[in-house]
Order: structure tokens, then C-alpha cells, then sequence
């Protein structure tokens, strides 16, 4: 392991263009960091966006890819949170347990890395990836659509052995970030009526979420009739379909009140305003979680706020990934979170681009690369 590895990773070399599958050098992990070969990868919405160069703050070339789940295979100097062999889930949103953020019951926004991340750093300002010598930068501090990657112990998770990895592999994002939106930003109560806008990975999460919470009525609201299908199942109590009515029918059905808890998953900011529109006189509580485009904005009416609505934002759901995604995994182990069903296609490193493809066609919820 003296010298590092070469190994297949798909590159983001023009955006607007197709990644290229190529090989490309890795470096031995320094102090504080892992490497870990990676058995599966889900293809998010959020590499799409990078690859489309619409993300103002994207680079290239960098190996994308977040949504990782793998086999630790070598440890830096002074990792001791992690051992060889122990299955891991990586986080873009890592969790240091020491910084001011990590250290508040209030938020998972960690600190300790945020601004080498963004550049495509690992801590130390320097990268493991290269090729030809030219040192290449890291997306989001996984660059997980590769057969191996070197991230810092942080942004490491591990979870049990008995996890299927490709399962594992869906906490990494989207389906944490539903689940943590019901479960640790809204801390939906039992007994309340909840509303929830998409059902993709996020918004399926989100009714599983406040499904696990003990929530009453949950109405999850989509276009497709195939995702509704799968919101039933994740124990939406009432499927609807998406439009300008929707609120009006959430006032009718609520005695004019609306609902306790409303999700945003649709990254649409007309209906963001709905979910805001929604949430109850008193106390309603609206949780986006989508990503608007750039530049737009979110519009809402003051009085809505005045007269007891709320509204929060949730980025990964709020999970403190080290502390809570190893619970949310063990939860499906137990039979409480359904996995199966959100894998769709599982597809080689060599079809990445396929999976953007499935993504745009809205065919299925994940694809999942199997290495
Ligand atoms: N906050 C975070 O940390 C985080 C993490 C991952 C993803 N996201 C964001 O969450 C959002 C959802 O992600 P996803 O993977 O579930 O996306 P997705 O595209 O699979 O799902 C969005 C769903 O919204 C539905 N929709 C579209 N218009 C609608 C309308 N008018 N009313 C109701 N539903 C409508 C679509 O039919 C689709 O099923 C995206 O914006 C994504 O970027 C945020
Ligand atoms: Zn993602
Ligand atoms: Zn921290």
C-alpha cells in the first residue's frame, strides 16, 4: 500500500458532457483518514446537478459521487474510529463530535471541514486522487462513483455487517434526509397530520419518517401515480395528486386549519410556498428539504407567519451522520424502514451515465451502482 492504488472511477471532465469511466491514481490515506473500497453507490439528483454545470459552485475534473457504501481497507495514522473490514456509509456531511455545531443538540451542520470540502480538498488542503501526476479534486468529500476512495474517519459511518451494502449505501443521502426531516429537524409528534410534497428518495423518506414518529394521517402529494404507489407503501394514509388545489383540499380536509407538519421535496419553490400555505394556523411546521435553482426565491406571505406558521430548512435531514445514520440502518434491519423497494436498477460503474439518464426519465427512485 506504500504507493497508493490505480483503480476505475467515473470522471466529470466537461460539464454538459457524459462522465468518462477511466483509471485514475489514489494515494495512500494521511493521518485522520480511510480508505475504503466501495461495494455500492446510489446516483443522486445532486451529482446530475454538478455534471450539468448549473451548480455555481462545481469544479472539474473530480470524480463524483456520494451516496457510498463499502469495506474499510487501510486506516491513516491515528484512526481509531473505524477498524480494516468494518462496513462504513460515507457522509458528505460529516460529524466531528468537537466542533461548536457538532457539539449542539440544534444542528448536524458540522464545521470542522466545510471549507476544504468545498474546494475539493481533504482536511489537509491536499488531495488523494490523481492521474498523470495532476493532482484531481474531490466532490463533496467522497468521490464515491470509484472502485475505492480515501475520506477523512469523519465522514465515515459505520454500520452493522448484516446490512445489505447496496441498502446501506441509500442512508448516505436521500433516504436519511427524508427520515432525519420527519424524525430529527420536524420531530414530527405522534398523532398528527402530516403533508408531504414528492415522493422521490427524499419525500418517501420523509412518510416513512413520520410514519416511524407515530404520525396519524400522512398525505403524500405527487404528480406520478407509480410514486404514490410507493408512498402508500411507506405508509402514506392518502395519496394525492399535485396542483394548484392542493392546499385548499388540505384546508377543506383539516377544518380549516391545515397540517401540523408539511415536507418540501420537490426542490420547487411554487411549491414550497404551498407547503408553507399548508402547515396549520397555531403551530404548523414546514420543513424544506428540496434545492431550489439558483437565484430563486422562496415567496411568502408574512401573515401566514404572524399567525403561527413556521418554517425550517433541513439539510441531511438533520442526522448527525456518525451518531444516527448506524440507527437508521439498524432500524431497517428491524423491519421498520422498508429498503427494498426504492432500488430500482442496479447498474455498473461503466453505466453511470445511464443512471443520469434513468434520473431525468424519472424512471424508478435510485439506481444503484454495484462495483
Ligand atoms: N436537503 C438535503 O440535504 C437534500 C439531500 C438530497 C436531495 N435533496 C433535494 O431534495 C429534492 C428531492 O429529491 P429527490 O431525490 O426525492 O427528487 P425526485 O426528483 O426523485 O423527486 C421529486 C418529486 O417531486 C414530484 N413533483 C414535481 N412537481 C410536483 C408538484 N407540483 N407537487 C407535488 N410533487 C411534485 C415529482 O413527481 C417527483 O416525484 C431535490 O430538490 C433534491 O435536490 C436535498
Ligand atoms: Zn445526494
Ligand atoms: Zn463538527
Amino acid at each position: 500500500m506504500e504507493d497508493g492504488l490505480q483503480m476505475r472511477a467515473a470522471v466529470l471532465e466537461e460539464f454538459g458532457k457524459p462522465l468518462v469511466v477511466q483509471d485514475v491514481d489514489l494515494a495512500d490515506p494521511a493521518a485522520g483518514e480511510v480508505l475504503v473500497r466501495l461495494v455500492a453507490c446510489g446516483v443522486c439528483h445532486t451529482d446530475m446537478y454538478t455534471a450539468s454545470g448549473v451548480d455555481p459552485s462545481g469544479y472539474s475534473p473530480t470524480v463524483l459521487g456520494h451516496e457510498g457504501a463499502g469495506v474499510v481497507e487501510a486506516l491513516g495514522e491515528g484512526v481509531e474510529s473505524v477498524s480494516v473490514g468494518d462496513h462504513v456509509v460515507t457522509l458528505f456531511s460529516p460529524q466531528c463530535r468537537e466542533c461548536e455545531h457538532c457539539r449542539s443538540p440544534k444542528t448536524n451542520l458540522c464545521l470542522a471541514i466545510r471549507e476544504q470540502q468545498n474546494l475539493g480538498h481533504l482536511p489537509d488542503g491536499t488531495t488523494r486522487l490523481s492521474r498523470d501526476v495532476e493532482p484531481m479534486r474531490h466532490f463533496m468529500g467522497t468521490s464515491a462513483f470509484a472502485e475505492y476512495t480515501v475520506i477523512p474517519a469523519i465522514a465515515l459511518a459505520k454500520v452493522s455487517p448484516d446490512a445489505p451494502l447496496e441498502h446501506a449505501a441509500l442512508f448516505s443521502c436521500g433516504l436519511s434526509t427524508g427520515l432525519g426531516a420527519a424524525m430529527y429537524t420536524a420531530k414530527v409528534e405522534a398523532g398528527s397530520t402530516c403533508v408531504v410534497f414528492g415522493a422521490g428518495m427524499v419525500g418517501l423518506g420523509a412518510v416513512a419518517g413520520a410514519r416511524l414518529q407515530g404520525a396519524e394521517r400522512i398525505i403524500c402529494v405527487d404528480l406520478a401515480e407509480d410514486r404514490l404507489e410507493l408512498a402508500r407503501g411507506q405508509g402514506a394514509t392518502d395519496t394525492w395528486t399535485g396542483g394548484p388545489d392542493v392546499v385548499e383540499r388540505v384546508l377543506e380536509e383539516t377544518r380549516g386549519f391545515g397540517a401540523d407538519y408539511t415536507f418540501e421535496a420537490t426542490g420547487l419553490v411554487a411549491v414550497m410556498a404551498q407547503a408553507v400555505e399548508a402547515a396549520r394556523m397555531g403551530w404548523g411546521l414546514c420543513t424544506v428539504a428540496g434545492v431550489a435553482g439558483k437565484g430563486e426565491t422562496l415567496d411568502v406571505v408574512p401573515r401566514l407567519l404572524i399567525t403561527g406558521r413556521r418554517v425550517c430548512g433541513s439539510s441531511f435531514g438533520g442526522v448527525k451522520g456518525r451518531d444516527q445514520v448506524p440507527e437508521l440502518v439498524q432500524r431497517a434491519l428491524d423491519g421498520d424502514i422498508d429498503v427494498a423497494p426504492f432500488i430500482s436498477h442496479r447498474i455498473t460503474l461503466d453505466e453511470v451515465n445511464r443512471g443520469f439518464e434513468l434520473m431525468e426519465a424519472q424512471d424508478g427512485i435510485r439506481s444503484v451502482i454495484d462495483f
